[in-house]
């Protein structure tokens, strides 16, 4: 594997970490306000960002290139208010979405037809996780305002289930 694809792919696996703690934190913030159906959508987040960084993980052990582990930073978003959360979520995967892209952007040079087919499915993913985050901000301001309008988007949130991500290594 190119040297710069292996360590874009190893990084990538920090990267996921890092998302699924920033959510986590996320859904501590909402926990503590009380919304618990914000902190459940957001705990799913936290899920769903450690299956990205166990498939990059899975991936270059598949392709037997080392795996090198790295301190996970802090989250550091200024959680101050909710709308402000939602707005950091949907920043933060327009920040991943520009990773994935590098990643290709690596491949493609490299004519690593296999990563830039295994890059595929989170081209489409983060296509799906800036809409999700999209639609959420979208929601907030249309009934977050009002105290009956939240609590229903609260209770919509808890409805949120985990799924497995549907590409299996
Ligand atoms: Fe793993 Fe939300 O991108």
């Amino acid at each position: 594997m190119n040297a710069k694809v292996h360590e874009l792919l190893n990084q990538q696996i920090n990267k996921e970490l890092y998302s699924a703690y920033l959510y986590l934190d996320f859904s501590n913030y909402f926990k503590a306000r009380g919304l618990d159906g914000f902190a459940n959508w957001y705990m799913i987040q936290a899920q769903e960002e450690r299956d990205h960084a166990m498939l990059f993980y899975t991936y270059l052990q598949n392709e037997n290139m080392p795996v090198t582990l790295e301190s996970i930073d802090k989250p550091d978003k200024l959680l101050d208010s909710d709308m402000n959360v939602l707005r950091h979520g949907l920043e933060h995967e327009k920040l991943v979405t520009s990773l994935i892209n590098d990643i290709y952007e690596a491949a493609y040079s490299a004519r690593d037809f296999r990563t830039m087919q295994f890059l595929d499915w989170f081209v489409k993913e983060q296509g799906e996780e800036e809409t999700k985050a999209n639609d959420l901000i979208s929601k907030m301001e249309l009934f977050g305002s009002d105290p009956k309008g939240l609590y229903m988007l609260n209770q919509e949130l808890a409805a949120r289930v985990y799924s497995a991500p549907s590409l299996v290594l």
